[in-house]
């Protein structure tokens, strides 16, 4: 089947799926004839800029399929009820049926969206991730979540809906702008702080390759992250323990996010602003060296992502992390790095501890 130079790992979780690494667009219908032979109906769901730059070279291996292409307009506001009722619609008037496929071609909204509806549409019906943006390849593709928005609250309706495969095709990464580069870029840097200080120093050692966007440092860097993510999917599924390390700086940063109503700062500059914040708290509590705090500072700066904010007041920003999903008992649960490559979750931090925190990362 596939071309040289592809990698396959295996996310071993309560129903197993493969990660294709490296493949083409174009290979991914001889893989479902080769795998998934019953497939009567293909639906991609997909936005307008993915379709234009890359649709064609995804259907051109689906010939032997019935295929329809539904486009959801971009944004975050389009993982809505309202969006999932209208594609019910849309399916229903193009036959779906229990039978179709569901390609879910884009970044991680699509694949939210066109994962939930797999998930819902007729009980269920089978979806591969097609991740396009950094952030999909090495973080929401994998692990099976699927939701869409509520009005009090986002990811508030969902499911773990494991797909059947996930295709990546890393050339996709071609036609991204710098900014949505970056949002994967923080999340990379926020897995490697937590789990991999080998890819800690990768990223040190090839800043300027990345900024420069070089496909074969991209690539590696993308393929290393991810599997920091397959591993704790792996050892914990449906976010038990474990997995709850991945919201390193999230706990931070959606409270910056909140304050700010989602106004100039993107998900990964919040995320970027929470790592430093919880560096900083981890620092305070002996954790972290004072060098190691540095070393990620320095690695955000060189990939352009803020490490601090304007004038805020931290006591709302406090407040708002009383919002926070992982928060248990009106306690403040914080994931912390322990080093470099390691991470811990504190459910002892005062609000003093957190406020001191936040007042190191706002000039
Ligand atoms: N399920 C999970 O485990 C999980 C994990 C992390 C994040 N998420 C979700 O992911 C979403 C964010 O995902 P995202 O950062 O990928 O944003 P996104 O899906 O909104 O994509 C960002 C922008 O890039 C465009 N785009 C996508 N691929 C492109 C390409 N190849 N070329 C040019 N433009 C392209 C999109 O049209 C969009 O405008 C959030 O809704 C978040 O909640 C889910």
């Amino acid at each position: 089947m596939v071309r040289a130079n592809w990698q396959k790992i295996e996310v071993e979780a309560g129903r197993s799926y493969p990660v294709f690494l490296g493949v083409p667009l174009e290979d991914l219908g001889e893989y479902l004839e080769s795998r998934a032979g019953d497939i009567e109906h293909i639906l991609v769901i997909t936005q307008r800029i993915i379709a234009e730059y890359h649709l064609e070279r995804l259907l051109k291996g689906l010939e032997h399929y019935r295929v329809d292409v539904l486009e959801v307009p971009a944004g975050e506001g389009e993982k809505s009820l309202e969006r999932l009722s209208r594609l019910t619609s849309e399916a229903i008037k193009l036959g779906a049926d229990r039978g179709t496929l569901v390609l879910a071609f884009g970044g991680g909204v699509i694949g939210d969206l066109a994962g939930f509806f797999a998930s819902a549409f007729m009980r269920g019906v089978r979806f591969v991730q097609i991740p396009t943006t950094l952030l999909a390849q090495v973080d929401s593709s994998i692990g099976g979540k699927v939701a869409v928005n509520h009005s009090l609250g986002k990811n508030l309706l969902g499911a773990f809906y494991p797909p059947l495969a996930v295709w990546t095709d890393f050339s996709t990464l071609e036609s991204l702008p710098w900014h949505e580069m970056q949002n994967g870029l923080s999340e990379t840097i926020k897995h490697a702080v937590m789990g991999d200080a080998e890819l800690f120093a990768f990223l040190e050692e090839h800043v300027e390759a990345l900024v420069q966007r070089k496909p074969d440092i991209v690539r590696e860097m993308a393929v290393r992250s991810l599997a920091v993510k397959v591993r704790l999917v792996a050892q914990d599924e449906k976010e038990q323990g474990l997995r709850a390390l991945l919201n390193l700086g999230h706990s931070f940063g959606h409270a910056l996010e909140t304050e700010m109503a989602y106004e100039g700062i993107s998900h990964g500059q919040g995320v970027s602003v929470g790592v430093v914040a919880a560096a900083n708290l981890a620092q305070a509590r002996g954790l972290l060296s004072g060098g190691q705090l540095e070393r990620i500072v320095r690695l955000l700066q060189g990939l352009g992502l803020p490490t601090c904010v304007q004038a805020k007041n931290p006591l709302k920003l406090l407040h708002r992390m009383e919002a926070d999903k992982k928060n248990r008992s009106g306690k403040k649960v914080i994931v912390a790095p322990k080093g470099i490559g390691q991470a811990i979750i504190l459910k002892d931090c005062s609000d003093e501890e957190i406020l001191r925190a936040w007042r190191k990362v706002i000039l």
